[in-house]
């Protein structure tokens, strides 16, 4: 048995959720492999939504077992609320979660630290202000604290050492005020009680015991701390490389890899944004596709599909399958534009890779006739209109992927399968 993943292809919020929930009544095990509660999926069930940030999307299917792995940053306080909510509405939670002792921690330093660098540094990155950058710097300055450091009899000194490293760099902007971290040591202490795993084992003797797992990823492709637009990124690997240090699996393990991606395009934060629209149509856009961040509330920034951007996501991701969500949205236009290539500065072609280094590009763009038609209660390919099937080949052709998923609507039965 080989490991399943899930990578978002664009800016992240392409429905990782839905499509996660969807695919998980196929799989024993969903694994989120990276990221933290900067993520927010978006689930569906019969009207009942579900916003999870930090709990993998196979936690609202029955029986499926959902593991946070050695990579992702925990921020006790917000797993805590995550896991009330579902506890609340009836969802069976701590028998069906095993948390990674070697997930760091998100101490209440880091948070504070993620908004003066906002404030302080040139260059803001539009974090969603949860401390991820400066939990994952930690981890890689050898200073963190992890989830298995809860239990250790000197815990409390730990936490003080990095509280005290903490306020000395707060004290260096100018921040003397004192760290108030009573509800996050309540949290710690209360997250004990969930089961901890070593995921390295459990996850590969589950794949001995032929198991089903799918990792799933949080943000997306060109938020990559590597190859997305620096420093325009998150702070970890979100593509499918980062299943193997994410999960302790070898790349020999890696099975189909299915990349998600919209319709159109978004992106929450600053950043280079090649076919942004910031006109009527984008506006239009973020409306009817309900744009706004689910994890900070922010309006999403919209504009056309980028081939350009999506050809880079499948060769970095090495994608087997594409899914193509919110076509829906897309249902009262006259024309519908999507970029084949960028022209640099200089006039020559471009690559998405230049963005990083501050190269300005325009977006080319190819023209194709709208649809003008709701597209929510289509369950088959062959009764989409032709516009669709058009759209939805010419993606394929042009990035040499095919797409078996087409999702018309946020709720599960809102999908169409091809050729799958
Ligand atoms: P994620 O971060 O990738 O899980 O995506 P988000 O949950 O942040 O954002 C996706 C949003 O689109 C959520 O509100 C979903 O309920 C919604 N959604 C997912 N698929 C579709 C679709 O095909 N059509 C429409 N209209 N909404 C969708
Ligand atoms: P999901 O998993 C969209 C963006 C932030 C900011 C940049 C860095 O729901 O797709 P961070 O808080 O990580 O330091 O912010 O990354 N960002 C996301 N954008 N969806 C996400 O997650 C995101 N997680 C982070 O807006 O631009
Ligand atoms: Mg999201």
């Amino acid at each position: 048995m080989k490991v399943d993943v899930i990578a978002g292809l664009q800016w992240g919020d392409e429905g990782k959720g839905k499509i996660v929930d969807l695919l998980s009544s196929n799989y024993d095990i969903i694994a989120r492999f990276q990221g933290g509660p900067n993520a927010g999926h978006t689930i569906i069930v019969n009207g009942t939504k579900y916003v999870l940030h930090q709990i993998p999307s196979g936690m609202t299917r029955e029986g499926v077992m959902n593991v946070i792995g050695n990579s992702v940053v925990l921020d006790p306080i917000i797993l805590q609320k995550e896991i009330s909510s579902l506890e609340n509405v009836g969802i069976e939670v701590r028998s069906r979660l095993l948390v990674s002792r070697r997930a760091n921690l998100i101490l209440p330093g880091h948070r504070l630290l993620d908004s003066i660098h906002e404030k302080n540094i040139d260059g803001k990155v539009g974090s969603t202000l949860k401390g991820i950058g400066p939990t994952y710097q930690d981890k890689t300055g050898r200073f963190g604290l992890r989830v298995g450091d809860l239990f250790s009899p000197d815990f409390k000194a730990k936490y003080n050492r990095a509280l005290e490293r903490h306020k000395c760099i707060l004290r260096g902007f100018g921040h003397e005020e004192a760290i108030d971290d009573k509800a996050w040591l309540d949290a710690a202490e209360g997250l004990k009680s969930l089961q901890m795993v070593d995921n390295e084992y459990y996850i590969n003797n589950a794949l001995k015991d032929g198991k089903k797992i799918l990792a799933e990823g949080a943000q997306g492709t060109l938020l990559d701390i590597d190859f997305g637009s620096y420093p325009y990124v998150t702070s970890s690997n979100t593509i499918s490389a980062a299943v193997c240090t994410g999960l302790g699996i070898s790349p020999k393990k890696i099975g189909k890899v299915f990349g998600i991606f919209k319709a159109y395009a978004t992106r929450v934060g600053d950043g280079p944004f090649p076919t942004e629209l910031n006109d009527a149509m984008g506006e239009n856009l973020r409306q009817k596709g309900h744009e706004f961040g689910s994890t900070t509330g922010r309006p999403r920034r919209t504009g056309w599909l980028d081939l350009k951007a999506l050809e880079y996501a499948c060769m970095l991701n090495g994608v087997d399958e594409l899914f193509m969500m919110k076509i829906d949205v897309m249902n009262d236009l006259d024309e519908v534009k999507i970029a084949t290539s960028y022209k640099g500065m200089d006039g020559k072609n471009a690559e998405f890779a230049g963005l990083a280094f501050g190269e300005n590009v325009e977006a080319q763009y190819s023209s194709m006739p709208g649809w003008k038609q709701d597209l929510t209660a289509i369950r088959e390919f062959n009764e989409l209109p032709e516009t669709v099937k058009n759209y939805i080949t010419y993606i394929e052709k042009q990035v040499n992927t095919p797409i078996s998923i087409i999702s018309v609507g946020p709720e599960r039965s809102e999908t169409i399968y091809h050729n799958r």
